[in-house]
């Protein structure tokens, strides 16, 4: 059985607690549009389709319990809450790109004086539900296209040896996950020898949440601190890097967890091709760079603790920004549900 980080039914909305993986697990009900913002900004949700999917679901939770006959009224609300939602996070794009796109959907269905408000209602909330198939339709792709461009470029090799950052698997989609749906595919293709996971500090999505599913799935695997990343490079013979994005400029820049770029850096020095597996609603078309993508800043406690347990000197102060960017120049592919495509060709996957 797969990792269910989203359960959802018409008027039913709960997430899996991901503070309290891997040694509890919780799901946590969200009743509306502030219940969450709040799961995701605290990242009891996390991972840049997950926090898309659960922000516009609370909206479609919100929305079924309402009964306004006003359509104006209902799209200027509509509105309102996504941008509401949108600021819960800064630097994931997809529930942005999502937000932008049920605006668009509600201005046209509040246009038409041939949609009741009740139409509209029902209508905007079946386009918030087919995101949760959507993403794990474009998830197995990805993980088709991400797993035979590695195979493709290792003819060499009968298996493969990946290292992966932060957690992109079912917990951080609607399920399957991106990067790790690469891995997945390589595993069930039986060409995936080892998978190497990054603890991935401060939060440790790594060694609570990769880690997490890797056991579950039984794929072979090893979790190693940050810092080892080049000592696993110069020593194992890793084949491919495979990690995900949190918004990907038109030039093929790469915002995604702290730590992305110095292993991309190291990827390169030790000529290990470095893969991005995204969806096209991780790609930010209107920004032409990625110096221009805002990247969040997370509190110190994030740092200094684990749990309630205090593990730096108290006094110290503290920077904790929760994503880098990679400039295009280290990435040797970006892994999209249209396939893969070197960063300089973004143009060609979306129009
Ligand atoms: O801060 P997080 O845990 O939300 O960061 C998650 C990542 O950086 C992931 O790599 C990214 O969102 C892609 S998830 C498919």
């Amino acid at each position: 059985m797969s990792l269910e980080s989203i359960k959802y039914e018409r008027g039913r909305l709960e997430i899996l607690d991901q503070l309290l993986l891997p040694l509890q697990t919780r799901y946590v009900k969200v009743q509306g549009v502030e219940d969450g913002w709040k799961v995701i900004n605290k990242m009891q949700v996390r991972g840049a389709p997950a926090i898309a999917i659960v922000g516009c679901l609370s909206l479609a939770i919100e929305l079924l319990k309402d009964d306004c006959l006003d359509k104006k009224i209902m799209r200027q609300e509509i509105e309102g809450k996504l941008n509401y939602l949108v600021s819960a996070r800064p630097t994931a794009v997809n529930i942005k790109l999502a937000a932008e796109e049920l605006i668009n959907l509600a201005n046209s269905l509040s246009a038409d004086e041939n949609v009741t408000a009740d139409e509209f209602r029902e209508r905007f909330i079946q386009s918030i539900e087919k995101m949760l198939i959507k993403d794990i339709e474009d998830n197995r792709a990805i993980g088709k296209f991400g797993s035979e461009a590695i195979l493709k470029s290792l003819e060499d090799e009968s298996h493969v040896r990946v290292l992966t950052h932060c957690n992109t698997g079912s917990l951080a989609t609607a399920g399957y996950g991106t990067a790790l749906g690469v891995i997945r595919s390589l595993h069930a293709a039986k060409r995936l020898e080892h998978v190497y996971c990054t603890e991935t500090r401060p939060y440790n999505q790594g060694a609570r949440l990769t880690a997490y599913e890797l056991v579950h799935e039984k794929i072979p695997s090893t979790l190693i601190v940050d810092s080892m990343v080049s000592a696993l490079m110069h020593t194992r013979n890793i084949s491919a890097v495979v990690v995900g994005a949190d918004r990907v400029a038109a030039n093929g820049d790469t915002a995604n967890k702290i730590g992305t770029y110095q292993i991309a850096i190291v990827a390169k020095y030790h000529n290990v091709p470095f893969y991005v597996a995204a969806p096209l609603t991780s790609i930010d078309m209107s920004l032409k760079s990625g110096d221009r993508i805002k990247i969040e800043e997370r509190p110190d406690r994030e740092m200094t603790h684990i749990g309630e347990h205090r593990i730096a000197a108290p006094g110290i102060s503290c920077w904790n920004p929760s994503f880098d960017v990679t400039p295009a120049s280290l990435i040797t592919g970006i892994i999209t549900e249209k396939g893969v495509f070197a960063p300089d060709k973004l143009h060609e996957a979306v129009p």
